[in-house]
């Protein structure tokens, strides 16, 4: 089939690559020239493992191509997926206007039938705003099109293993024809096809990222009161995660989800509540019980240090999660400006994102890192934020050794008990007994 992607963020340039791995002609474009040239030289604008030799297999079988010019991504797919940013604008609300400039584009240059697929994250009703829209702009000129939703669960880190072994395709659209098409082209994939109205497609994206959301604000919550009674969350989780009707999955305790969906996507949907006077209150409790997860740590650190005035504290890991660059609404962006303002020296080690964190927390108090250890140097206190490789394989023997305090405030429930106790580290984990 013949694919046009609109934007090469995460979601359009994974989608359009593992499309054209199989055998589909995809052009991928973008109004950002600097990193079409980039994309074209195989420089991947983002960290995503595996995506770089994918990229290269298939822009070199003729099958993936990169192009600035829209109006022949237009002409020359049958199909088009508008996959651009769907940030979020101050007031909560997804910010709709990159959407809206990808539709008026296509509706000026579409010559013949298509169908056009929203694949960003996108409130409930766009999609059929986004015909209302290009039917106006077409005017009674007699061509026709379909608007398809077909949202996108992959996880950033491992982005391309769940394309390509998608759990579900969603596909809600305004025509059976184009509902078809895009079930042909995920046969290949051999997942489960799920075909529904545009609405219904566009909630279930909402719907899910909040709950996995839900998941963790509840894990964290229990994790909260197992320290209160003595318990420990890790036991807990896996206990529930027995029940098949539960699952283990998303039951990690922390210092809480961040990241660019979980944040955006539940502000987006309590303001979708909210435009309908409908009080989501599970989800305001979710999103707040996350906010207040961030700081558990920093309340640790007090216990164990007193005051953090004049203390030097290691912070491992500054991503919101590990395998990835991101710092969107990582907790380190919440918890390390806390830090400092007590007065603490924070030494951060991260191993891809210094620059980035470089440029959003400034220098004042903070030193970085990309070698754990010197980081560790002389430190009164050891703070994990991230449960990076580097930080889970840590020589533990060595970080006592090196460490001023031997005491780790670990957000992340990175290391066993009775490990941490043989090793001589004071541990304050997240909904576990203190060691
Ligand atoms: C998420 C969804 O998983 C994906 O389907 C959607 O398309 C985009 O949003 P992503 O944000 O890349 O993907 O990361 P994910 O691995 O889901 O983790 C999100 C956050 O939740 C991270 O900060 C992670 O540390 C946290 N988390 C996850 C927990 O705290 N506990 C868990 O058990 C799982």
């Amino acid at each position: 089939m013949k694919i046009g992607v609109i934007g090469t963020g995460y979601v359009g340039l994974v989608s359009g690559t593992c499309f054209s791995d199989f055998g589909n002609r995809v052009i991928c474009c973008d109004i950002d020239e600097g990193k079409i040239e980039r994309l074209k030289q195989y420089d991947i604008p983002i960290y995503e493992p595996g995506l770089e030799p994918l990229v290269r297999k298939n822009v070199e079988r003729g099958n993936l191509s990169f192009t600035t010019d829209i109006p022949q991504v237009v002409r020359e797919s049958d199909i088009i997926f508008i996959a651009v940013g769907t940030p979020m604008s101050p007031t909560g609300e997804a910010d709709l206007s990159y959407v809206k400039s990808a539709a008026a584009m296509i509706a000026d240059h579409l010559e013949s039938y298509k169908v056009i697929v929203v694949k960003s994250t996108v409130p409930v009703g766009t999609g059929r705003m986004v015909q209302r829209m290009i039917q106006e702009r077409i005017g009674n000129k007699e061509i026709s099109f379909d608007v398809v939703s077909n949202p996108e669960f992959l996880r950033e880190g491992s982005a391309v293993y769940d394309c390509m072994n998608m759990e579900r395709a969603i596909i809600g659209s305004t025509g059976d024809q184009a509902a078809s098409i895009i079930k042909e082209l995920h046969a290949p994939f051999e997942t489960r096809v799920l075909v529904t109205d545009l609405e219904s497609a566009e909630m279930i994206k909402y719907a899910a990222n909040a709950f996995l959301a839900a998941k963790i604000s509840f894990i964290n919550s229990i994790a909260n009161l197992c320290e209160r009674f003595g318990a420990d969350v890790t036991d807990v989780s896996e206990g529930m995660g027995l029940d098949s009707r539960i699952s283990g999955k998303f039951l990690q305790a922390g210092i809480g989800y961040g990241g660019s969906c979980f944040p955006k996507d539940t502000e987006a949907l309590r303001h979708m509540s909210r435009s309908v006077d409908y009080d989501f209150s599970m989800l305001d409790a979710v999103i707040d019980t996350n906010a207040a997860q961030r700081m558990t740590v920093v309340r640790k650190a007090q216990d164990v240090l007193g005051n953090l005035s004049g203390k030097t504290i290691a912070v491992l890991g500054l991503t919101f999660k590990p395998n990835t660059d991101d710092l969107r609404y990582a907790p380190s962006l919440d918890v390390i400006p806390v830090l400092v303002s007590q007065g603490a020296a924070v030494r951060a080690f991260d191993p891809v994102a210094l620059a980035e964190a470089r440029k959003i927390l400034g220098q004042e108090s903070i030193s970085y890192y990309d070698d754990l250890y010197l980081a560790l140097d002389g430190a009164d206190a050891c703070m994990i934020l991230t449960e990076w490789d580097e930080v889970l394989h840590m020589d533990l023997t060595r970080v006592q050794k090196l460490m001023s305090e031997p005491v780790v405030i670990d957000g992340r429930n990175c290391f066993p008990l009775d490990l941490m106790r043989a090793k001589g580290f004071r541990y304050a984990s997240v909904g576990r007994p203190e060691v």
